[in-house]
């Protein structure tokens, strides 16, 4: 080599390696300090936005990061989608919507940092809470366990693909990953430590060795299992007492930084329930504590987007599926538009910059534009279209015909029946309409727990089809192994017996495009479940709001992208598309719809609505004219509970056999007329919470439905940040106030536990109380 030019490499080398002000060059650290994290060495307050790459298009990823970044924010936060990047098994995705590592370089880019959730659970209100559906496939899965070698191995190899896409870009290696998270609320699931290291060590082995690892719980159940060299975080709602959030977790961790993961903006969404809001001046309130406690968070969500396609998830019991939009009542809306609170929050966090940071302008909105009205004049009648039928004797779920998501119909023949029978189904999952000899009969629906249905005399052999529409995977607690279709079995009950249907035809109705372009469109009305095509032109294009109403139940498909899930019921109306998706001139659109539109008509609107119910049951937990009456019933125990938040716990003189429970409060701690409780469990004979799968809401003397979605159930929702609330928009009624609750079976209890809501506001916190216990249903 030329010495010349050796020497002008060997310049070359010294002057970029001792380059103070080049950070690509320097070893960078992010860790746990005295009290707060440390970055490069120096004290760091995290201000993350939690965003789901899925749930926004690829090409707005940049301008929402910049508007995070414009609300003040100095991280993101992402959970990683398991299911959404192995949706067939083996087969690993990370290109176009799923390619992460192009998200968090584009975080990169705008000069903010990187938190990342792999999961393999992520909750997230996604199908089966980001774990794969092909799981299920296995008839004995477990889930988070290690005690399923097939869940075990699967979630490993994923994880370790998770690290050859962003190992890499851990801080220490010159990225912007400052952290990664072990799991997801595993607090409220189990207690197995062993299985959280085994995850953690996965994680590490798959290049994330030198990142900082953290878990997230609530304040509640984070004590409940310990994971060495893992950092605990908690996770808690708009409003919430700071003080008291981490008033256990100061304790043990004396030195520790606090970091609230995710601190929820609003909530989400379930079809058939009031529209979820959280109001700016108690979301910031909290928010400011924190600031001025140096508390780390994490938005959930900054910006939530739209769950398009099949990815939503649900709750159970009882089974309330998620809407598609997942604006989340988050400061910044789901069409990617700043809000009231995005100016709060931006204007809070203006004062508590970390040294050298500085907020930027909002990027331009994106462009929108009003779609005029158009109707799809092409259909294809589900029943004219069937595909190829699989043949079974016994009924089986979807998952066992290699079919994901979608709809499903089984067919098979009924003998004459000299009398009415009923049908019952036995797991419906999760709507269905039920037809004898191609006549509807009517329709089942797992959300309302109704699982059979009455049919009319069969006078000759018949042709009996169950049409079921799976709605989204439950991604919560218990019952999240949730195949979809019908799970075990079909009988035919009379005063008679029973008889087991068997030898089914089955037809599966896949939610890919491809599918539904295959289909024998024609230009005719459509009879029953349908699939509509049509299309409309554009000058422009720009973020759009199509209006559903006129719709009953299906997905809709425009230029093949499923952009989700719609449902008369509401509480939302309309989708969103955005107009990164749409193209200047003819543009297509397919709608499947099962109920069958009023019109075969969609208009473009400006404003999405999101919190229009149409639902004809009622949303209350008292039939008009009824009262509970106590006259005759004698309390099992009363008394004051203490002032303050956090679980309160009642224990009795003796154990008490029971089915139906009544808490009655009869006065407030800050004498105001209401009662507002969070949870409620019952004390099993040695003390533990019995399981509260079985219970039912049999009746609570009044609820607000209308301006916030405070319904008496959500004392047993497991969550604690969502609440029963009686009436204050319209009317307040005043004290006592009741809530009955079914245990669904006779059971000992020897106390209860009660939560009051977690927020600031002590609105509604139960002072005097009655409780009584029955085995015999109340008095109405
Ligand atoms: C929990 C989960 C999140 C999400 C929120 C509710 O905190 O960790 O994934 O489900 O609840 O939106
Ligand atoms: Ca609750």
């Amino acid at each position: 080599m030329n010495k010349l030019y050796f020497l002008f490499i060997l310049l070359f080398f010294i002057t970029v390696g001792s380059s103070g002000n080049n950070p690509v060059q320097e070893k960078r650290t992010f860790s746990v300090g005295q009290n707060t994290f440390l970055l490069d060495g120096k004290p760091y307050v995290i201000r993350a936005a939690e965003l789901h790459y899925p749930r926004i298009p690829k090409e707005y990823w940049e301008h929402r990061i910049q508007m995070c970044k414009a609300m003040g924010m100095n991280t993101i936060c992402i959970y990683i989608f398991w299911n959404y990047h192995e949706q067939v098994q083996g087969k690993y995705d990370f290109t176009g919507q799923a390619d992460v590592a192009e998200f968090v370089r584009l975080v990169q880019k705008n000069g903010m940092y990187c938190i990342v959730r792999p999961g393999p659970y992520v909750c997230a209100e996604w199908d089966m809470g980001g774990l794969p559906w092909w799981l299920l496939k296995k008839p004995d899965i477990a889930v988070r366990t290690r005690n399923d070698a097939f869940f075990m191995d699967n979630a490993r190899k994923f994880i370790h693909e998770v690290g050859k896409q962003l190992a890499p870009m851990q801080i220490q290696n010159g990225g912007n990953i400052l952290m990664v998270q072990v799991e997801n609320e595993y607090g409220v699931w189990g207690k197995d430590e062993l299985y959280m290291e085994q995850i953690r060590d996965e994680i590490r082995k798959a290049g994330f060795d030198k990142v900082q690892l953290f878990r997230c719980d609530w304040s509640s159940n984070f004590n409940n299992y310990q994971v060495k060299d893992v950092f605990s975080t908690l996770n808690f709602g708009a409003g919430s007492n700071i003080e008291e959030q981490f008033s256990l977790y100061s304790k043990i961790n004396p030195t520790a930084p606090k970091m609230c993961s995710e601190y929820w903006s609003g909530w989400f969404d379930y079809w058939g329930s009031p529209h979820e809001t959280r109001s700016v001046s108690s979301f910031i309130g909290s928010m400011k504590d924190m600031m001025d406690r140096k508390i780390s968070f994490s938005l959930y969500m900054a910006h939530g987007g739209t769950t398009f396609g099949q990815w939503g998830g649900a709750n159970s019991p009882p089974y309330r599926s998620n809407v598609a939009s997942y604006d989340y009542d988050a400061p910044i809306s789901e069409g990617g538009l700043t809000t009231e609170k995005f100016y709060a929050v931006r204007d809070l966090l203006k004062n508590y910059l970390n040294e050298g940071e500085s907020i930027p302008d909002a990027p331009a909105a994106k462009p929108t534009i009003i779609i005029p009205e158009f109707s799809l004049v092409q259909t294809a009648n589900l029943f004219d279209n069937l595909p190829k039928a699989n043949q079974t004797e016994e009924i089986k779920p979807m998952e066992m015909f290699d079919q994901g998501w979608g709809s499903i119909l089984y067919r098979t023949t009924i003998k004459a029946t000299t009398e009415k029978s009923k049908l019952v189904i036995t797991e419906l999952h999760d709507w269905a309409l039920v037809y004898v000899n191609g006549k509807l009969i009517g329709k089942v629906e797992r959300r309302l727990s109704e699982n059979s249905i009455d049919l009319p005399v069969i006078e000759k052999e018949s042709q009996l089809d169950i049409l079921v529409d799976a709605m989204g995977r439950v991604n919560y607690d218990k019952t999240i192994i949730d195949r979809k279709g019908i799970t075990e079995k079909v009988e035919l009950k009379t005063n008679s017996g029973s008889t087991l249907l068997k030898n089914w035809q089955v037809y599966n109705f896949p939610v890919d495009y491809k599918f539904q372009k295959s289909l024998n469109f024609k230009t005719a009305k459509a009879a029953g479940p349908a699939w509509y095509r049509g299309s409309f032109n554009l000058e422009k294009v720009g973020d759009a709001n199509m209006d559903m109403s006129k719709w009953g139940k299906g997905m809709v498909w425009i230029n093949g992208t499923n952009i989700g899930r719609y449902w008369k019921i509401g509480p939302q109306q309309s989708l969103f598309m955005p107009g990164c998706w749409l193209r200047k001139g003819k543009n297509e659109i397919i709608v499947l719809d099962l109920e069958g539109p009023s019109e075969a008509k969609i208009a473009g609107i400006a404003k999405s609505i999101l919190d229009k119910i149409y639902n004809n049951e009622s949303l209350l937990h008292r039939k008009s004219g009824q009262t509970l009456d106590l006259t005759s019933e004698t309390a099992i125990n009363s008394g004051e509970f203490t002032p303050g938040g956090g679980w309160k716990t009642i224990a009795f003189d003796k154990i008490t056999e029971t089915r139906f429970v009544c808490l009655e409060a009869i006065s407030s701690q800050k004498g105001d007329p209401f009662t507002a409780i969070a949870e409620i469990e019952m004390m099993g004979e040695n003390g533990n919470s019995l399981p509260r799968t079985k219970w039912k809401l049999a009746y609570a003397d009044s609820e607000e439905v209308t301006s916030e979605n405070n319904t008496a159930a959500r004392v047993f929702d497991n969550q604690e940040s969502t609440y029963w609330h009686t009436a204050f928009s319209s009317s307040k009624p005043s004290h006592p106030h009741q809530i009955v609750i079914d245990l669904g079976e006779v059971v000992k209890i020897k106390g209860f536990r009660c939560l009051p809501k977690s927020d600031n506001s002590e609105k509604g916190m139960v002072k005097g109380y009655k409780f009584y216990a029955k085995v015999s249903s109340f008095k109405y």
